[in-house]
């Protein structure tokens, strides 16, 4: 296609504003990015925009065109059907919202253009990829960052609220009050600025003087917002009496980070553009490459004035890889399940084709061992440390000593809770979202499984205590049942994981009681298959006498879905090798990493099994 004819078809088409990146003229068109964004008005939108055309600009055979929807849902379906009519190859979307809008972004994916939402996550998972911050998270780690501040002795904070809020305000603000609510010595003020501008911010501070002036902290979820703030307070003469936090820290003169170098903010907490990641992982879909994943979740960070040139070094990192091999250590569950084998040999095969140095060791779900191994891989100066824990907890120490040996960790396929998430003793996640595995196994039986009169009795098969995996996929499954009151769950035991916990479980509900379960949800296939086996050696007929469910779905899965015996598997992907091993090698070329990197999950039934046994590998 012509450039010309482009950029004129585009033109008469009436989007506004229509640039194709601003050294299109100099390039022939190979692939063709179409770029739909909700409005041109708020800051980060703007700044979005401009970090995908510098980094498409990098890249010589992509061209980009951009619409701009103006806040209306309608002209944004019509935005999009003019970039699908000008040929494009991938669409990268920041939706407006809404119902409609989530049927046309399903719509392109199912035609097999894909795409990328970016921002604002779109209900269901008809999409190819989502990339944005996660908002309550920026919001706690502001909290958290306010509590600090104030200290045992507390004080009094004053947050803002733009009436109405966006969602991403609300998201904030609520993880912002889910750290400070819970704080006795903190008293919180929250006040309504009739917009979330600048002036509005203004004018609501100053008619607030009393509340301000007894103020200690105020808050407030935007850039805009808390330059609206500053001046206010600097009219006020309180400046250097009241100290102000803020998300958003943006660059730009004026943005949350100028003001934090200025003095006139105590803090920012940044909120990534996502821009050159979108655009990085867009050129990988266009070239077909393994390892996209489904969900990239940016990292914030806090940003004060001591520590304002280190955030922009990491912001403005473009990351070189010198293609040198990388030696990494890796701390493993063990080899309690299939889906355990098809992990390791994924992770072990992605090695070698990333140029990675892999050293394994394998913990036989010891916590530990795991320490032994981490240990171990500090001696031996490794690049990274990459961790698969058995349990959530209790890693504080060891990570500190990793950090403090200047080994950075990647949580793989599970990940950890430590006491103070701002120390930042892991880079990132990567692995499954096992929360909403639970939710979907509980969806699945909702929609699948009719309750009767007395209520559904649910045997819950879980993995071994402590563990992410268990504990997500316990909670996700909780949330839907909470929903659904005609079910319940009679009974939970542990199978740790293996084919003989879930055997054992059946076996041990079988010595007390007599047969009464109408469901089992098992948190793995081998403990799922195990349970199978002992319902069987008692006569009870999996399927008809009894749902069993499941999570992972491998070939073992799908084989009992075909015999009649599983019902369901919710999948949870083991084939996170080529993803953790780019993310190993951005890493060490100097890239911000995403704060969670999750992978791309479906549902099989007895319906649909036989459609994808030929393609499972594992
Ligand atoms: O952490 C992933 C879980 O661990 C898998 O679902 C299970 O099979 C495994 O052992």
């Amino acid at each position: 296609m012509l450039l010309g004819v482009l950029i004129i078809a585009v033109s008469l088409a009436g989007c506004h504003p229509v640039p194709l990146s601003d050294s299109a003229s100099k390039k022939g068109v190979g692939s063709i990015i179409g770029v739909s964004q909700a409005n041109m008005r708020e800051e980060w939108r703007i700044a979005l925009i401009d970090e995908l055309r510098d980094e498409i600009d990098k890249n010589d055979d992509i061209q980009m065109i951009t619409t701009d929807a103006t806040d209306s849902e309608g002209k944004q379906i019509q935005d999009i059907d003019n970039l699908i009519g000008y040929g494009i190859d991938l669409l990268i979307i920041s939706p407006c919202g809404g119902n409609a809008l989530r049927e046309k972004i399903k719509e392109v994916y199912d035609s097999g253009i894909p795409v990328i939402v970016m921002d604002r996550a779109v209900e269901g998972f008809d999409y190819t990829l989502y990339i944005g911050p996660d908002d309550e998270v920026i919001g706690q780690q502001a909290g958290r960052y306010v509590a600090d501040l104030l200290g045992e002795k507390g004080g009094k904070v004053v947050a803002l609220s733009g009436k109405p809020a966006s969602v991403q305000g609300e998201e904030r603000l609520s993880g912002f009050r889910q750290i400070i609510d819970g704080q006795d010595q903190i008293e919180l003020n929250i006040l309504y600025p009739a917009s979330e501008t600048k002036d509005a911010s203004y004018d609501v501070i100053a008619a607030s003087k009393g509340i301000v002036e007894s103020a200690d902290v105020l808050f407030a979820y935007s850039d805009s917002m808390a330059l609206g703030m500053c001046d206010a307070v600097r009219d006020m003469g309180l400046e250097g009496r009241v100290m102000i936090v803020d998300c958003d820290g943006f660059k730009g003169e004026d943005e949350g980070i100028d003001l934090v170098s200025q003095g006139r903010l105590k803090a920012t907490v940044s909120c990534p553009i996502g821009g050159r990641e979108a655009v990085d992982y867009a050129v990988s879909i266009l070239k077909k490459e393994s390892g996209v994943p489904k969900q990239v979740i940016l990292r914030s960070n806090i940003i004060e004035k001591e520590n304002v040139e280190e955030s922009l070094a990491k912001i403005n990192a473009g990351g070189d890889d010198d293609g040198r091999t990388i030696r990494v250590g890796y701390a493993q569950v063990g080899q309690e399940s299939n889906w355990r084998l098809a992990n390791i040999k994924s992770i072990e095969e992605s090695a070698s084709v990333f140029n990675v140095d892999l050293h394994m060791e394998m913990a036989d779900q010891s916590q530990e061992r795991q320490f032994e191994a981490i240990r171990q891989f500090i001696e031996e100066d490794v690049d990274v440390i990459v961790v698969s824990p058995v349990v959530e907890t209790g890693w504080d120490e060891v990570l500190r000593e990793a950090k403090a040996a200047g080994i950075p960790v990647i949580m793989s396929d599970r990940n950890v809770i430590v006491e103070n998430p701002e120390e930042n003793l892991t880079t990132t996640y990567l692995g499954a979202d096992f929360t909403e595995e639970g939710r979907r196994a509980m969806r699945w039986i909702r929609d699948n499984v009719k309750s009767d009169e007395g209520g559904m009795r649910i045997m819950e098969i879980m993995g071994n205590a402590g563990a992410s995996p268990t504990e997500e996929r316990g909670e996700g499954f909780r949330e839907i049942l909470a929903e659904n009151p005609s079910y319940y769950i009679a009974y939970s035991d542990y199978g740790d994981f293996t084919y003989e916990g879930g055997r054992e479980a059946v076996r041990k509900y079988l010595e007390k009681n007599e047969w009464d379960i109408d469901i089992i949800y098992a948190h793995n296939d081998d403990m799922a298959l195990g349970a199978i086996e002992e319902l069987k050696a008692h006569g009870i007929k999996p399927d008809e006498d009894v749902k069993i469910i499941s999570v992972d779905a491998t070939k073992a899965a799908f084989d009992a879905m075909i015999r009649g015996e599983l019902s369901c598997a919710v999948e949870c992907n083991p084939m996170i090798g080529p993803q953790l091993m780019k993310a190993v090698r951005d890493l060490c070329s100097g890239k911000q990493m995403p704060f969670r990197i999750i992978t791309d999950e479906q549902v099989f039934d007895q319906s649909n099994a036989d459609d994808y046994i030929g393609k499972r590998r594992y």
